[in-house]
């Protein structure tokens, strides 16, 4: 069985470097329009450019996980971007002794 996602929208929080990279650019190539979130400017936007390097679609949002307005804003900015969202990898965060996850 084939599945097309042309025209879905994927969030990674986290994307900007190891798993979530790996996994942005895997949801790119199956034709998902990935928003990556991240801490890291530097890194979320790297993994933006190879995204578009390979062809797809992609936009970084700066993002701390830990912030519950940081994160409502994400989802603001996303939504007024690709007026959807369709699949959400929270990536970031998961050994959250140091804070909450928002
Ligand atoms: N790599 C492993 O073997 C492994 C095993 C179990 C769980 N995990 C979990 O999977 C997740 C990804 O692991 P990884 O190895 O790819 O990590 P990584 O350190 O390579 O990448 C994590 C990314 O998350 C970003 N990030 C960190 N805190 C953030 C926050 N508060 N808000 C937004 N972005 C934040 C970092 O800037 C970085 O780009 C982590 O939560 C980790 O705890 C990893």
């Amino acid at each position: 069985m084939s599945m097309s996602f042309s025209g879905q929208v994927a969030l990674v929080t986290g994307g900007g470097a190891g798993i979530g990279r790996a996994t942005a650019l895997v949801f790119a190539g199956e034709g998902l329009k990935v928003v990556v979130a991240d801490l890291d400017a530097v890194g979320g936007e790297e993994t933006v450019g190879q995204i578009r390097a390979a062809g797809g679609e992609a936009l970084f949002i700066a993002c701390d996980v830990t912030c519950e307005d940081q994160v409502r804003q994400l989802h603001e900015h996303l939504v007024a971007a690709y007026g959807r969202l369709d699949y959400a990898f929270n990536n970031a965060g998961i050994e959250i002794e140091q804070g909450k996850l928002a």
